[in-house]
């Protein structure tokens, strides 16, 4: 995949990536993409988060024997590298809105460098009973709660879409309106 330059060019022709090649994501490209994520901004910049980087396999087949929504979530083993993304629930009342930042973040940096990402739906679809046994696993204290898992490696083209759905947004006429609401 081509490196892309422009911000707007990186967020539009960024896809969600269930499909990698088996190549190792280089540590410079996982300090890059976590950089990218320590730098959103947060709520009184409390910066509620914390990132668990896994490379050993057996931890991630382990960490999907978990997972009860396997058909939509097995692509979370599918990468040399797997982010786990943890919000301090009690640090901060906006502690689920600063970790999607970060998120986004990581996703567009990793984007930029040809790295694919895809968003997992942990906290708060997840059954806690799962997400205790992930945290056990992993050792990870408490007040933390899972709020993704993302896999982070070279995607195989064309991109596996979700379930089918298209990657298209809805155009800005039917979602900006301007000074009073409208339909
Ligand atoms: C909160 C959230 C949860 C998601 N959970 C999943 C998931 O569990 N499984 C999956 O395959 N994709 C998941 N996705 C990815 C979305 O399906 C994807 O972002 C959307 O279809 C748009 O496609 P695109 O990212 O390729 O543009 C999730 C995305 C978000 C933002």
């Amino acid at each position: 995949m081509e490196k892309k330059t422009s911000i707007l060019e990186i967020i539009k022709s960024r896809r969600s990536t269930r499909r990698f090649k088996p190549d190792m994501v280089s540590d410079e490209d996982i300090n890059a993409v976590l950089e990218a994520a320590r730098w959103a901004p947060s709520g009184e910049n409390f910066q509620p988060w914390k990132f668990i980087v896994i490379k050993n396999k057996q931890t991630m087949e382990n960490i999907l024997e978990y997972i009860p929504y396997k058909k939509y979530q097995k692509f979370i083993a599918n990468a040399p590298v797997l982010i786990v993304v943890l919000g301090d629930s009690r640090k901060s009342r906006w502690w689920f809105l600063d970790c999607a930042l970060a998120i986004q973040n990581l996703m567009l940096e990793a984007w930029a460098r040809g790295l694919g990402t895809c968003f997992s739906a942990q906290y708060p679809t997840v059954p806690e009973a799962v997400e205790q046994n992930i945290k056990e696993l992993l050792e990870i204290p408490k007040k933390w709660r899972i709020v993704t898992m993302t896999p982070l490696g070279y995607p195989i083209d064309p991109p596996e879409r979700a379930f089918r759905l298209p990657a298209e947004r809805k155009p800005l006429e039917k979602i900006v309106c301007y000074e009073k609401f409208s339909k």
